[in-house]
């Protein structure tokens, strides 16, 4: 039952929207699941990384190394983080199986239309070196399992192309077992006490 489904792409193509919505979705399934956000994993795992190839790299690798961990213990990993070399990619997907590689694809001029966290107009005004889409590359997927069409189809219609193609490799129990308001409750539990902890669990990194 266990599997990796990893969110790839550029910054404010839909990641951590859509990663987070599935996550919720296999939660009220019943699914033993953790969700790996780049951003999270940079600030309390990876905070002394940089964002040179190699560090990139790295921290690409760990994540596959976490859910890898996971994995192997049942427990599913939907990861949500740029990844935007192939070689560390490739990396995961020999280490990971099932590896389920959902490519957000989003033009850079959608993306940087969007900005939500305002990083494309820093990295444009050079605040921001090695920002992906503007001053490093983003090594697009050649067989991602799913291609996501982020820019053009609504955060809904994407959602459901991924359970779709869960539930075609039967990794999506078709009831739900949470009741209403649950999944909401132990998430704003969790948050809050991680808050309280110091680990901030959400928002962006600080570049
Ligand atoms: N089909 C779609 N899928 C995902 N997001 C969409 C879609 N359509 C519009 N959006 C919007 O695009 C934005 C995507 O932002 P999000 O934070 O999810 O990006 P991200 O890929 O996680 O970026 P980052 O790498 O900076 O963390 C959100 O505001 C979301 O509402
Ligand atoms: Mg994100």
């Amino acid at each position: 039952m266990s599997f990796t489904l990893w969110f790839t792409g550029l910054s404010g193509a839909g990641k951590t929207t859509l990663s987070s919505l599935v996550y919720r979705e296999l939660c009220l399934r019943g699914v033993r699941v953790e969700l790996l956000d780049g951003d999270a994993v940079r600030r309390n795992i990876s905070n002394r990384l940089t964002f040179s190839r190699e560090d990139r790299n790295l921290n690409v690798r760990r994540l596959g190394y976490i859910a890898h961990l996971l994995n192997r213990n049942g427990v599913a990993a939907v990861v949500a983080a740029i990844a935007p070399y192939a070689e560390s990619r490739a990396a995961n997907r020999a280490l990971l199986a099932p590896y389920i590689e959902a490519f957000c694809n989003c033009s850079l001029e959608t993306t940087e239309a969007r900005d939500p966290k305002g990083l494309y107009a820093r990295a444009r005004r050079g605040e921001i070196q090695h920002f992906t889409g503007v001053s490093d590359p983003y090594e697009t997927p050649e067989a991602p399992e799913l291609d996501l069409p982020t820019g053009t189809e609504s955060v809904r219609a994407c959602v459901d192309r991924v359970l779709e193609h869960l539930a075609g490799r039967g990794l999506l129990p078709a009831t739900r077992v949470l009741a209403p308001g649950e999944f909401e409750r132990r998430e704003s539990d969790r948050a809050a006490r991680l808050a309280e902890l110091g680990y901030l669990a959400s928002g962006p990194v600080a570049r």
